[in-house]
């Protein structure tokens, strides 16, 4: 069975980006027998984007709620905390050791974080940190430490996947086989999905929808979506659409073909919109009502994510004891 694992950051509530590009076709394939999966909450990752602990704990709490209200099946996966397995950390400074500071530098999003530091004030907040420079080093070892052979990802993580491809490739060449070489997993029927304002829906721009907003929430965001001033009967073009974008991404290929038709009819943004909006609705309804009595149940969420952290450490505590005698840690008697 091949090796599954993806992880997602703890900052934030779950978007329908995340929904879309990571945590759907990862539940989909969690429920199929013929993988095995490990999905994680990247908790260490979330610090380095936020200092809030209130907000921290709320996003892990809201995440691994949205994982399990949406069906993920843990006795056929494994599903923990990144921070719940300290392992992971102590493997994280052995590759520190081996991976380049010139690949690092490299990091697209390091350079974005670092241009973004000097177009601000002097006393702009807490600037780049040593945290962001070797984000891919910790994610390497979220994967490395699991022999992870497939990694599915949305398009803006394959560089940090090639990244820890690299970082295992000199850890074998210096200590010897150790590593299984990963390799991304990016759906080319996924897109990455637009946000509010066009731009990609991320939480770093403020333009997210997130996934289990009340109705009435959700309805006023889609509204909130951006697009040019077509008058109702005017021909829209759905490529350049991010309402036709969201629509593709749940709806079935004959919904999506009409809806093509639609817009070249000149469909009004309105309409189109409530249509969006309905989609959505339907398919997220269920698993919200879950979502707000799971969020309550602080009992449930701590006994799934122990029985994970101990399915996790089962494998990640032999893992870096070959780690450490490959590297001359080992013991001596
Ligand atoms: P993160 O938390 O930014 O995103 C989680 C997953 O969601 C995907 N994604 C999107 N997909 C489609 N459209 C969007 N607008 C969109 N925004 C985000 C991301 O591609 C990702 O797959 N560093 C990772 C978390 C991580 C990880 C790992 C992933 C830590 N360790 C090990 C895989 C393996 C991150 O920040 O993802």
């Amino acid at each position: 069975k091949p090796r599954v694992l993806t992880g997602i950051t703890t900052t934030g509530t779950p978007h329908l980006g995340n929904y879309v590009g990571a945590i759907r076709p990862a539940i989909a394939e969690s429920l199929s027998n013929d993988q095995d999966s490990f999905f994680f909450l990247a908790d260490y990752h979330a610090l380095i984007k936020c200092q809030d602990p209130a907000a921290v704990h709320q996003s892990a709490r809201e995440i691994a709620a949205t994982w399990l209200a949406l069906g993920l099946d843990t006795d056929r996966c494994t599903f923990y905390r990144q921070s719940d397995v300290p392992e992971i950390t102590e493997l994280t400074w052995v590759l520190n050791c081996i991976c380049a500071k010139g690949l690092m530098n490299r990091s697209h999003a390091y350079k974005a974080a670092v241009q973004d530091n000097e177009e601000k004030s002097e006393d702009a907040d807490f600037g780049v940190t040593m945290g962001l420079f070797s984000y891919p080093v910790l994610m390497a070892a979220d994967i490395l430490m699991f022999n992870a052979q497939r990694v599915p990802v949305g398009r803006d993580q394959i560089q940090h996947i090639e990244m820890a491809r690299d970082m295992a490739q000199r850890f074998n060449h210096i200590y010897g086989d150790t590593f299984s070489l990963p390799e991304a997993v990016v759906d080319e029927n996924i897109a990455l999905l637009n946000g509010l304002d066009g731009r990609k829906m991320s939480k770093s721009y403020g333009n997210t929808i997130p996934l289990f907003l009340g109705e009435k929430q959700l309805k006023k965001h889609i509204n909130k979506i951006k697009t040019n001033l077509l008058e109702p009967g005017e021909p829209k073009d759905p490529d350049t659409s991010t309402v036709f974008q969201i629509w593709t991404a749940f709806a079935t290929p004959e919904q999506t073909a009409d809806m093509r038709s639609q817009f070249e009819q000149g469909i009004a943004w309105g309409e189109a919109k409530k249509a969006l909006f309905e989609l959505i609705n339907s398919e997220v309804a269920e698993a919200r009502t879950r979502y707000n009595e799971i969020l309550e149940d602080g009992a449930y969420l701590d006994a799934e994510l122990k029985k994970g952290a101990e399915k996790a450490r089962a494998h990640a505590a032999p893992m870096l004891a070959k780690v450490r005698s490959a590297v001359g840690l080992a013991k001596f008697g």
